[in-house]
C-alpha cells in the first residue's frame, strides 16, 4: 500500500468532494426513483413548472434534481432567475417577508412561459411561522415565480403549502443503483478496489448516495485501496461480519457466544445505536424462517426504541439477545 501512496495523495490531495464532482447536472442523469425523475423530466420538457415539494430520505438526489431542473428550464438565466435558500441561510419570517418577496417582485425577462424559481432546500427546518408567511407570497406571485421545496418529511410542511404544491416522492436508492454509480466514479478516479470493498460501502451507505460517495472517497484517501477492512475502518461502523456471527450464534442456540461477541463490539466503543442499526440491517437480509425474522425484527425495534429513550446500556443489548434467543426457542417448539 505504501508504494502507491505518494501518487494517490497527489491525486486526492485537495480535490473537490466527489459528491460535488459527480453531481448530475441533468435530470435524466439522476439515478433511481424512476417515477419521480420521469415526472421532473416531463416538467423540464413542458417548461411549465408547478410549485413542487420533493420529499425523501437524505442523499437520494432531491437537491440535485431541483438544481438540474432549474438549470434545464432556465439555462443561461439561471443566475438571475433562481433564488436558492438552504437550511444554513436564515429563513425566519423576516427573510420570507423581505428577501423572498423582493425576489418574487424582481423583474427578470424570461422566454415565454418560463418562471423565476425559488428553491427552498431542507424546507422542513423552516418554522411554521415562516411557512405561514410563505403561503401568501406563493399565491400572490404565482404568475411569475414558482417554488421548489425539498424536505425529508413532507408532513413537516404545513398543510396549506402542501395543498399548493405537487408532491414528488423520493425513496432510498437500491444497492444496484448505488453500485452502478460507484462503478462510474471508481473508474473515472481509477480507484483500486475489490468487489467486497464496494459491497461494504453499499452496506454502510444504506441507500444514501451521498454517504456512499463520501465513504468511497474517504476510504480511498485514507488507504488508497477499497476493501472490506479499509471501508469499515474509515466508516467506523461495527463490522457486519461480527454482527452476523452474533445473530448466527443466537440462531444456533449459542447464547453465551453471542453475548461475548456483543461485549466485544461494545468494548470497542461502538454506540448502542450503531450496534443496533447494524443488527437490524444484517437481520433484514439474513436467511432465516420468515416467522422468526419477523419476531427478531420486532424485538430489535423495541430495543431500538428503548435505546432512543436513553437506556443504551450493555444490559439493554444483552436483553435483546435474550429476547431473540427466547423467540428462537418458541419457534422451535411450534
Ligand atoms: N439519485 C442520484 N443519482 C446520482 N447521484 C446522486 C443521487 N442522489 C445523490 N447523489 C449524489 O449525492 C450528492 C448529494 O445529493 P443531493 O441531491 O444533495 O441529496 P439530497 O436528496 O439529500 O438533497 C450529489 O451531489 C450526488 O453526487
Ligand atoms: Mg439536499
Amino acid at each position: 500500500m505504501a508504494t502507491t501512496s505518494s501518487a494517490a495523495t497527489s491525486s486526492t490531495g485537495f480535490e473537490v468532494p466527489w459528491v460535488e464532482k459527480y453531481r448530475p447536472t441533468k435530470v435524466a442523469d439522476v439515478v433511481g426513483n424512476i417515477d419521480a425523475v420521469s415526472r421532473l423530466q416531463v416538467i423540464a420538457k413542458d417548461g411549465n413548472m408547478p410549485n413542487i415539494i420533493l420529499a425523501g430520505p437524505p442523499g437520494t438526489g432531491k437537491t440535485t434534481s431541483i438544481l438540474a431542473l432549474a438549470n434545464e428550464l432556465l439555462g443561461p438565466n439561471f443566475k438571475e432567475a433562481v433564488l436558492e435558500l438552504n437550511a444554513s441561510d436564515d429563513r425566519g419570517i423576516d427573510v420570507v417577508r423581505n428577501k423572498i418577496k423582493m425576489f418574487a417582485q424582481k423583474k427578470v425577462t424570461l422566454p415565454g412561459g418560463k418562471h423565476k424559481i425559488i428553491i427552498l432546500d431542507e424546507a422542513d427546518s423552516m418554522t411554521s411561522g415562516a411557512q405561514q408567511a410563505l403561503r401568501r407570497t406563493m399565491e400572490i406571485y404565482s404568475n411569475s415565480t414558482r417554488f421548489a421545496l425539498a424536505c425529508n418529511t413532507s408532513s413537516k410542511i404545513i398543510e396549506p403549502i402542501q395543498s399548493r404544491c405537487a408532491l414528488v416522492r423520493f425513496s432510498r436508492l437500491s444497492d444496484q443503483e448505488i453500485l452502478g454509480r460507484l462503478m462510474v466514479v471508481v473508474e473515472a478516479e481509477k480507484v483500486p478496489y475489490v468487489p467486497e470493498g464496494l459491497e461494504a460501502i453499499i452496506f454502510t451507505a444504506d441507500g444514501d448516495m451521498r454517504q456512499a460517495l463520501n465513504n468511497l472517497q474517504a476510504t480511498y484517501s485514507g488507504f488508497q485501496f477499497v476493501n472490506q477492512e479499509s471501508v469499515f475502518k474509515v466508516c467506523d461502523q461495527p463490522h457486519p461480519l461480527y454482527v452476523k456471527k452474533m445473530v448466527e450464534n443466537v440462531l444456533d442456540g449459542k447464547f453465551d457466544d453471542a453475548c461475548a461477541g456483543l461485549k466485544q463490539l461494545y468494548d470497542l466503543g461502538y454506540s448502542p445505536t450503531d450496534i443496533i442499526t447494524t443488527i437490524f440491517r444484517i437481520m433484514k437480509n439474513y436467511d432465516m424462517p420468515e416467522y422468526l425474522k419477523l419476531e427478531f425484527l420486532k424485538e430489535t425495534g423495541f430495543a431500538h426504541m428503548r435505546i432512543c429513550d436513553g437506556v443504551g446500556s450493555l444490559l439493554q443489548l444483552c436483553g435483546l439477545l435474550a429476547k431473540l434467543a427466547l423467540a428462537r426457542e418458541t419457534a422451535k417448539a411450534v
